[in-house]
C-alpha cells in the first residue's frame, strides 16, 4: 500500500517543527522530526570527545551509533544505541554540534535509511533539510518554509527568554546565518527548495495561518 507524505523543508527558526507537527496531528499521519536524529547522533560524537571538524574521526564512529525512532503517545522518540535520548539533546551544544556534523555524507547516510523506511511503513509529516530534494523526492506534497533572518532570530531569542535564558539577539542571528551557509553549501544533499515545492515565507504569518495555508495545498492535491 502506498502511503502519503508530506515534506517540510527549510532553514532553522521557520517553525518547521511547529507546524509539522499540528499537521500530522490534524491528518493523523506520523510526524517525523529528523532534526531529533541528527542531534541524536551529535550527542554521541560529544559523549565521545569528538571535534565537530574531524571528519574522519565523524566517519570512522558511525558504525558504532545506531539511532531508532519509536512513538509513544503520538510523541517521536528518538533512542541512541538502546537509550531514549530525547530529553538531551536539545541543547544549544548539541545543536551546533549537528549543524557541524551533518555536513558529512557518512552521517547522512545513515539516517536516510532510516528516514526513508519510517515513510515506507506510515502516512508522514516529515520536516528537516533535504527532505523534498532528497529523502522522499517523490513526495506528494513539498513545502519549503522559511522566513527573514531577522525574524527567525527574534523567534529564537523569544524562546530562549521564555525559558529564562537572556540572549544577544545579534549573535544569534550570526549563529543562524552560519548555520544557513553551512545546511545551504554543504557538498552532499544541501538545502535547498526542491523544483516542485511551494514556498511559504513565515516572517508576517501565525502560526495557525501557515498550517491553514498548507492544509489547504494538502486538499489541493487530493
Ligand atoms: O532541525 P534541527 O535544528 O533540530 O536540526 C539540527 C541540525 O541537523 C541542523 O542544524 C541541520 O544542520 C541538521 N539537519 C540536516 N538535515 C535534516 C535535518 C537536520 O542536515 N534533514
Amino acid at each position: 500500500m502506498k502511503h502519503i507524505s508530506i515534506a517540510i523543508d527549510g532553514p532553522a527558526g521557520a517553525g518547521k517543527s511547529t507546524i509539522a507537527r499540528q499537521i500530522a496531528k490534524e491528518l493523523g499521519f506520523i510526524y517525523v522530526d529528523t532534526g531529533a536524529m541528527y542531534r541524536a547522533m551529535a550527542l554521541y560524537f560529544i559523549r565521545n570527545d569528538i571535534d565537530s571538524s574531524d571528519s574522519k574521526k565523524i566517519e570512522e564512529a558511525c558504525p558504532y551509533v545506531n539511532v531508532s525512532i519509536e512513538y509513544k503517545d503520538g510523541e517521536q522518540l528518538v533512542i541512541l544505541n538502546g537509550e531514549n535520548v530525547n530529553g538531551l539533546i536539545r541543547t544549544e551544544a548539541v545543536g551546533n554540534m549537528a549543524s557541524a556534523a551533518s555536513i558529512n555524507k557518512s552521517v547522512r547516510l545513515k539516517l536516510v535509511e532510516l528516514q526513508q523506511d519510517l515513510a515506507k511503513k506510515a502516512n508522514v509529516v516529515m520536516d528537516g533539510r533535504d527532505i523534498g530534494t532528497y529523502v522522499l523526492p517523490g513526495a506528494d506534497l513539498k513545502i519549503y518554509l522559511t522566513a527573514s533572518t531577522k525574524e527567525r532570530a527574534r523567534r529564537r531569542w523569544a524562546e530562549l527568554k521564555e525559558k529564562g535564558i537572556d540572549a544577544d539577539m545579534n549573535e544569534i542571528e550570526k549563529d543562524i546565518e552560519s548555520r544557513d551557509f553551512r545546511d545551504m553549501n554543504r557538498e552532499f544533499a544541501p538545502l535547498k527548495q526542491a523544483e516542485d515545492a511551494i514556498y511559504v515565507d513565515t516572517s508576517n504569518l501565525t502560526i495557525d495561518e501557515v498550517i491553514q495555508k498548507i492544509l489547504l495545498y494538502y486538499q489541493k492535491i487530493n
